[in-house]
């Protein structure tokens, strides 16, 4: 296991391979670890943690907060919709008040693209982006790549389609950063209008036909459609993203071939995705929030080993 070459994770994209392996190998310890009788271990006892939430999280907020408390680090957690944001207060200022209090290490998730990357220019603590408006989310293409390996096995080579709404999207531009560097070809898949003109250029291929996508692949990432996102109508209606790119266990057992399936969550059942199939054997959805956990503690603990600590 080696160290990493960031003081912060922003994205995937400033990630050696080297990087992404050695998360891969921690988390596999720590998640040796977390099915034990005792979960937790002493790692980040002198460690303090600010989890920021300037938008809406169940899976990542709780995941890093599991992770942190398994690691035994002191967690602090901060929601802008109960703070002083509310009464004008800057990120900045915001940020140092917070870290005033002697936080070593800063979880932010935040609505607009750039947030953290602006953090980490300005403040000493280290900084995880937990989401950035529709940029990255680094940990979750790295919970994703890694559930992907644990079932598939190696990710080289293997050929994962991304479904839905990538335009939208922070899970897909990580994951296509994440997949591409382990070796994986990549495509996306969606209605045109969801789909980037630029996304050519990072080297996937694309296809607005869900048939055509899923019998080229090994693995489907399904992604939601993010309406609170969309200030246009991509689309005529739900029903007609559904009839068009809704993904059914009937569907894919008439492929003749198995597929992985994946999502990041939150699912919107019925749409982009049935319940039948995403409760299914074919589905990895559990094991991702699973691995999440494992994967945020090797996050932490190797970006922890990077914080210089001054003497008692
Ligand atoms: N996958 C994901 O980021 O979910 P949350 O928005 O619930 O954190």
């Amino acid at each position: 296991m080696t160290g990493l070459s960031v003081n912060n994770l922003l994205g995937i994209k400033d990630l050696q391979v080297e990087d992404i392996q050695s998360i891969f190998e921690t988390a596999d310890n720590f998640k040796e670890v977390i099915n034990r009788p005792i979960k937790k271990v002493p790692s980040l006892r002198e460690i303090t943690v600010a989890n920021l939430f300037f938008e809406n999280s169940t899976r990542t907020k709780l995941s890093f907060e599991l992770a942190e408390k398994r690691l035994s680090a002191d967690v602090i957690n901060f929601a802008s919709s109960s703070s002083s944001v509310s009464k004008g207060e800057s990120l900045i200022d915001t940020v140092n008040n917070i870290l005033a209090m002697k936080v070593d290490m800063v979880v932010m998730r935040h609505p607009k693209p750039g947030a953290p990357h602006f953090l980490a220019q300005h403040v000493e603590a280290s900084i995880i982006n937990a989401g950035d408006g529709t940029h990255e989310h680094p940990t979750q293409a790295l919970l994703d790549a890694y559930s992907m390996r644990e079932r598939v096995g190696d990710v080289q080579g293997k050929k994962v389609v991304i479904i839905g709404d990538i335009l939208h999207s922070r899970v897909a531009l990580s994951n296509i950063f994440c997949l591409q560097k382990l070796g994986a070809e990549v495509m996306v898949c969606g209605p045109a209008t969801l789909i980037p003109k630029w996304i050519e250029s990072l080297g996937v291929a694309v296809s607005t036909d869900l048939r055509e996508a899923l019998n080229w692949c090994d693995v489907a990432n399904v992604l939601r459609i993010q309406l609170e996102r969309q200030e246009l109508p991509y689309f005529p209606s739900l029903r007609e993203y559904t009839m068009q790119y809704g993904l059914s266990r009937a569907l894919l057992e008439g492929l003749g071939k198995e597929i992985v399936i994946m999502h990041p969550g939150p699912i919107n059942r019925g749409v982009e995705i049935t319940s039948d199939l995403a409760d299914s054997p074919h589905s990895i959805i559990l094991e991702q929030v699973q691995n999440g956990v494992a994967v945020r503690m090797a996050v932490l603990y190797l970006l922890a080993g990077k914080i210089e600590r001054n003497p008692a």
